[in-house]
């Protein structure tokens, strides 16, 4: 039952070789007298012709087959027939004249189409997943994932780094995300807590001092998914000792350069840098989409010298006026601006001023508040021009930013200003150390509690003042918009750790808890060190033009963080939950 050549293989220079394939019968056409069968490996398709006059048993077999019936094929190779070529796939100008056909194995009829057409609701094709993996773009997406993760392999490796696994069973410490967590047999009434990162044995690693560590894991984080977020997910982890920041993004960036030479062919060049204030003022967003334009500028001094109550209070009052510049909207009517105006405040802001520059003025039932000079202003400081239109958020910092950032990206879609198939790096610098948690009435870590602040801003950090300035060794890698990856210099003293810990309101005692074998290595001669990891789902999500995660993973969670295919989670019988120490209880 061996082959000769795979489906895909088969080229005109092929044309009068015996052949031996294996694969599947992805679609199979009865003309009456010739059968037309469509072999497919997952290096492609081929058309076997069999015919009843040179091939009768294989062709009388051949009346059975069916959709996904697995086929042994002997044969030989021709040119098609003249207007019968195919240019659309590889092997498009031969076909294969069967001797001999054989059923391996035969396909119940299908749930739904192995097809590049219309696809099948997502829960079916997760259910069948073995049937929705053999579609070849489904394939060719995890081809490009493994070949994604070789080009990573190979660069770390020559680049001195060594490859470790860390436990999956671990202890619970905090890290931002909610944790899954597993109970422990042996030690009743305990559990162990599925890593959300290796970040503690990385930096461990580095205190034992292999100095350069990766590992391609798999990470675990409770959250509310989205389509660029699952409950299990992949990271490339790196930590390197005796470094600074510019290091871990050359690393980085060197890896990511030979993931896109080998499998994109493209040079992606140096990777340009902002800073976490220039992203949030100009873009809106911590992971600004550079792939176009349509920048926020700021409008507090013209908006506080106009006659609009709610710039003007606004204003006054401590927050911001800001503005972005949109092209192409001037027709709007009054309700379709009325469905933005509604975008706006789904998206937290009160409401959403327009300005339209028109052929010799400005047109918004709120020009009146302004004087022509101010209007003139605001035009050029967004570089406006006749068909463009001005849109206004008025509010504090953060409504403003967040609204004006998801407005700028929903309107770059609808009006096509994003260009596809690009890809635009960008490296976000000097975050805040920390950010005021409103809900718990606490400082949380922006990146996480392992992270050093500047030196520059470590007396800040030791007094504890104006602790929101505090700027953090931390860096993002962005790609069109989405966060791929993101690490830090690590504080490697143990005072300053505490310090951390205390600034985050983690009494000593907590700290001795949770992280007491960590804030002990620390005591032991650890270098400076620094890290980063980079989501590989994202990573190859964005490298194969894929709309979700799901699409580059192989056996994905649903919304639902539930497995169509193997029904997880489950109920456990009672057996187990006693032997575990546990048992159910309702809450409410
Ligand atoms: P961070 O939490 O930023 O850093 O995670 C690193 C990268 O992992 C990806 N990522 C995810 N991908 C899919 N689904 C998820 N639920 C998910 N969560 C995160 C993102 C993100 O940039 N230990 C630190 C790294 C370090 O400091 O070295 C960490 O885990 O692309
Ligand atoms: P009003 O004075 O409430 O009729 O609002 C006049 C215009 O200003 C409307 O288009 C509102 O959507 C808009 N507007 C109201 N509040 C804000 C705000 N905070 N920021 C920007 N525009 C606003």
């Amino acid at each position: 039952m061996k082959r000769t050549h795979t489906c895909g293989a088969l080229r005109v220079e092929h044309v009068d070789q015996e052949v031996k394939l294996t694969g599947w019968a992805w679609r199979r056409r009865d003309h009456g007298g010739l059968v037309f069968v469509d072999l497919r490996d997952r290096t492609g398709v081929v058309q076997v012709v069999i015919s009843p006059e040179t091939a009768p048993e294989a062709h009388a077999a051949a009346h059975d087959v069916r959709n996904e019936f697995v086929l042994h094929i002997t044969g030989r190779v021709r040119h098609r027939p003249d207007g019968t070529e195919n240019p659309a796939i590889a092997t498009g100008l031969v076909e294969v004249e069967a001797s001999a056909l054989v059923v391996l194995n035969e396909s119940k009829a299908l749930p739904f189409l192995i097809d590049e057409g219309p696809e099948p609701s997502e829960s079916l094709r997760l259910k069948h997943r073995y049937l929705d993996l053999r579609r070849p773009s489904v394939q060719k997406r995890l081809f490009m994932r493994s070949a994604v993760a070789s080009a990573i392999r190979r660069h770390l490796d020559g680049e001195g780094f060594i490859e470790v696994e860390t436990p999956v069973l671990n202890k619970s410490t905090p890290e931002g995300a909610r944790y899954y967590l597993v109970p422990s047999r042996v030690n009743p009434g305990c559990f162990f807590a599925l890593p959300q990162s290796p970040q503690l044995f990385k930096q461990i690693l580095m205190i034992a001092g292999f100095e350069r560590y990766f590992q391609i894991v798999k990470c675990f984080r409770d959250e509310d998914l989205r389509a660029d977020r699952q409950p299990e997910f992949t990271q490339v982890d790196l930590e390197m000792s005796f470094v600074d920041e510019n290091d871990v993004m050359a690393v980085t960036e060197g890896m990511i350069r030979e993931a896109f030479r080998s499998v994109h062919g493209i040079d992606v060049g140096a990777i340009p840098r902002m800073t976490f204030r220039d992203a949030m003022d100009r873009f809106g967003s911590d992971k600004p989409d550079t792939r176009f334009a349509l920048e926020i500028r700021d409008m507090c001094d013209l908006a506080g010298q106009s006659g609009f109550k709610v710039f003007l209070d606004t204003v006054s009052s401590g927050g911001q006026v800001r503005a972005i510049c949109v092209p192409g909207i001037t027709g709007y009517s009054r309700k379709e601006m009325d469905t933005l105006t509604a975008e706006a405040q789904g998206y937290g802001a009160k409401g959403l001023a327009w300005i339209r520059v028109k052929e010799g003025g400005f047109e918004s039932p709120i020009t009146k508040f302004f004087t022509p000079e101010i209007l003139q202003g605001m035009a050029e400081r967004l570089d406006a021009f006749e068909g463009d239109t001005m849109l206004f958020v008025a509010d504090s910092p953060k409504i403003v930013a967040d609204t004006l950032g998801k407005l700028r990206l929903s309107l770059g879609a609808r009006l096509g200003l994003i260009p596809e198939k690009t890809f635009k790096f960008l490296w976000v610098t000097d975050f805040p150390l920390l950010e005021w948690d409103e809900e718990e009435k606490r400082w949380q870590a922006m990146h996480h509690p392992f992270t050093s602040p500047m030196e520059a801003d470590m007396a800040k950090f030791m007094s504890g003042e104006d602790m929101g300035s505090i700027r953090a060794r931390a860096y993002d890698l962005v790609l069109n918009g989405f966060e791929i990856g993101g690490g830090s210099i690590r504080i490697h003293r143990s005072d300053v750790q505490s310090r951390m810990f205390e600034l985050l309101g983690i009494g000593d005692e907590e700290a001795r808890a949770k992280f007491g074998f960590m804030l002990d290595a620390l005591e032991f001669g650890a270098p400076p060190h620094g890290g980063l990891a980079l989501g590989l789902d994202r990573l190859v999500m964005l490298m194969a033009g894929a709309a979700s995660i799901r699409d580059v993973i192989a056996f994905p969670k649903t919304q639902k963080a539930a497995c169509p295919l193997t029904d997880a989670p489950s109920q456990v019988d009672a057996k187990q939950l006693k032997e575990l120490h546990l048992k159910l209880a309702t809450l409410d």
